[in-house]
């Protein structure tokens, strides 16, 4: 395999630090092209012969749009399938493979996004054309990790000796499943894993980081870990992961107070922690939000440039792996 170029993107291990050198500097080149009229008029040239299709059978704002603006920036047409668990012929039966064969005979490229871990290997599989994971139920969601990288890039410029403080629901937040994949290409990276038991990080993920020399600690206890951490990634109780009414949904949602963040809780005088999140939060109960509305005005609040740089991360991609095809 090419250590730089890539085709398929479906898991955040795949990627070579050179990789991720050239998404960078890509990315870089797109964020300043689109900034000006010139360079939106350059961009639309790169891709004007493509058509890209977003084939999601899982809810979404951030991913599917994003890649949908990245398409359009790009010169490139979009085929968005309306629910395709409700309206494909997946309803009369067809399986996933034929879908995908079938999708694959109109597009040049397939951004998948899909409740089962695992689907974006069976897509690439029978697919003609890439595919790129938008997300795999708890698995692996490469094209957020990216972009969450990127952004702590732009605020530490060097990713090693980093350190980050991981919490929430860990056991089913693919996010953070790749963030870890990433962060583990970098020297002297700490990571602190903050969670109630119920919701741990995976085993596997902690036997990744320590084959590559990743230092980690579990904490139980928000406040101690945000003294320790440049970063604090917040994330969502996945409620769509636990099965209905399941004892242990009720266990997370009893520990959630304790791992909520509140302005009062950050240090004063101090440019860290940054707060992250890959979004949504959960707001139905606006006092069980993972962050508190009253973090939105700090500074140190950078979760909608993660958004921002979502647009820019996956045009880069979407130009790397086809303008190279
Ligand atoms: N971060 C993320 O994947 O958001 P969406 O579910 O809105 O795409």
């Amino acid at each position: 395999m090419d250590p730089i170029r890539f085709w398929h993107i479906l898991n955040a291990k795949q990627f070579s630090r050179p990789s991720l050198d050239l998404i960078f500097a890509e990315t870089d080149l797109m964020r300043a092209h689109k900034a000006t009229t010139q360079g939106r008029i350059l961009l639309k040239q790169i891709l004007a012969d493509k058509i890209i299709c977003t084939d999601f059978y899982e809810a979404s704002t951030r991913t599917n749009l994003s890649f949908g603006s990245a398409a359009l920036s790009l010169g490139a047409q979009l085929l968005n399938p309306n629910d395709p668990e409700k309206f494909s012929s997946e309803v009369k039966g067809e399986s996933f493979e034929d879908s995908i064969r079938t999708i694959s005979r109109y597009v040049d490229l397939i951004v998948l996004r899909h409740k089962e871990i695992g689907i974006a290997e069976r897509a690439a599989a029978v697919s003609r054309v890439p595919i790129i994971n938008a997300g795999d139920g708890a698995g692996q969601h490469p094209t957020q990790a990216l972009l969450d990288l990127y952004t702590i890039k732009q605020y530490r410029q060097t990713i090693n000796g980093v350190s980050i403080a991981m919490v929430g629901d860990l056991l089913h937040s693919r996010t953070v499943n790749s963030l870890c994949y990433l962060l583990a290409k970098f020297d002297d990276v700490t990571i602190h894993f903050v969670s109630p038991p119920i919701t741990a990080i995976k085993p596997g993920i902690k036997t990744y980081l320590e084959e590559h020399g990743v230092n980690y600690t579990d904490y139980m206890s928000l406040p101690e870990a945000i003294d320790q951490a440049e970063f604090i990634y917040m994330t969502r109780i996945q409620e769509e992961r636990f099965s209905d009414h399941s004892d242990d949904y009720r266990l997370a949602q009893l520990a959630k107070p304790d791992f909520i963040i509140r302005q009062a809780m950050l240090p004063q005088d101090s440019y860290y922690p940054y707060i992250m999140h890959p979004l949504p939060r959960d707001s139905r109960v606006a006092e069980l939000n993972e962050i508190n509305y009253d973090v939105d005005n700090d500074p140190r609040a950078i979760y909608f440039d993660q958004v921002e740089n979502g647009l820019y991360v996956r045009m880069a991609l979407l130009k790397l792996i086809l303008s190279a095809n």
